[in-house]
């Protein structure tokens, strides 16, 4: 076990993020440039906990280049879920300005928006994206007209695609019968357009709304933040993974 989380001092942090020396890191500092957790750092010995708190310089979010970083994308109509496009198409991860080389966690298509996770975590990004760990994701579809009761409860049971039959899934009308939430624990291309296709019926709108503990909230489309070291700790026991001991020194 760890005592104390460690802690840098923040001109080093600077520096290791290749944001600058370590001199020309106290004049951004002296300059009012750098904000750690929200707040403008007013002194030079000021000290950062990697992995838990955020610093921007002006206004950008840095990270050490050999950090492990795991971010939440809302991902906007348009984009595709790729780290290069061979049609020139926007990819999702040019949305995110970070120095580490990040790769999505499972796709969503290029119709649909929402939570989108990026990382360089090889591990946790392969467990994520694998059924067998059964990771909740939810959807939120607008339908083209109002489902029936029946076929909500059709819907839950699974039913026929091109890739086969689904695996049973909890559905819920949000108020309007036209409005549907999804909760699959698998992922087929397309699946939730095409178990709605099966049954009549055509999406016009597409959203994922969380993805195991991790909800997309209020953050705007094209908009991607750092998940906390207390989020990165839900989502590695959600796949099983051990939790490290500077990840549970908080
Ligand atoms: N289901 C879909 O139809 N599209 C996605 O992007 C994800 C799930």
């Amino acid at each position: 076990m760890r005592g104390e989380q460690e802690t840098v001092r923040i001109n080093r942090y600077l520096a290791q993020c290749g944001v600058a020396s370590r001199r020309h890191a106290e004049d951004l500092i002296r300059q009012g440039r750098v904000r750690i957790n929200g707040e403008v750092v007013a002194g030079l010995g000021a000290r950062v906990r990697p992995g838990v708190d955020v610093v921007e310089v002006d206004g950008r979010v840095v990270v050490p280049e050999d950090e492990r970083v795991v971010v939440l994308l809302n991902k906007p109509r348009g984009v595709v879920t790729t780290a290069q496009d061979d049609r020139g198409r926007p990819t999702v991860v040019e949305l995110v300005d970070l120095p580490q080389r990040l790769f999505p966690v499972g796709r969503l298509d290029i119709d649909t928006e929402g939570a989108l996770l990026l990382t360089n975590d090889g591990d946790l990004a392969f467990r994520l994206a694998h059924p067998r760990f059964g990771v909740e994701k939810v959807y939120h579809a607008v339908l083209d007209r109002p489902i029936s009761a029946e076929d909500l409860e059709h819907l839950q049971r699974g039913v026929m695609i091109d890739s086969g039959m689904t695996s049973p899934c909890r559905a819920r009308t949000l108020g309007d019968p036209r409005r549907v939430e999804v909760v699959l624990h698998e992922g087929k291309k397309r699946q939730v357009r095409k178990m709605f296709r099966a049954l009549g019926y055509q999406v016009v709108e597409l959203r994922r709304v969380a993805i195991g503990p991790i909800e997309l909230g209020s953050l705007p489309p094209g908009k991607w933040r750092l998940l906390s070291a207390e989020e990165i700790r839900a989502l590695r026991r959600e796949v099983g993974l051990e939790v490290k001991p500077e990840e549970s020194a908080a």
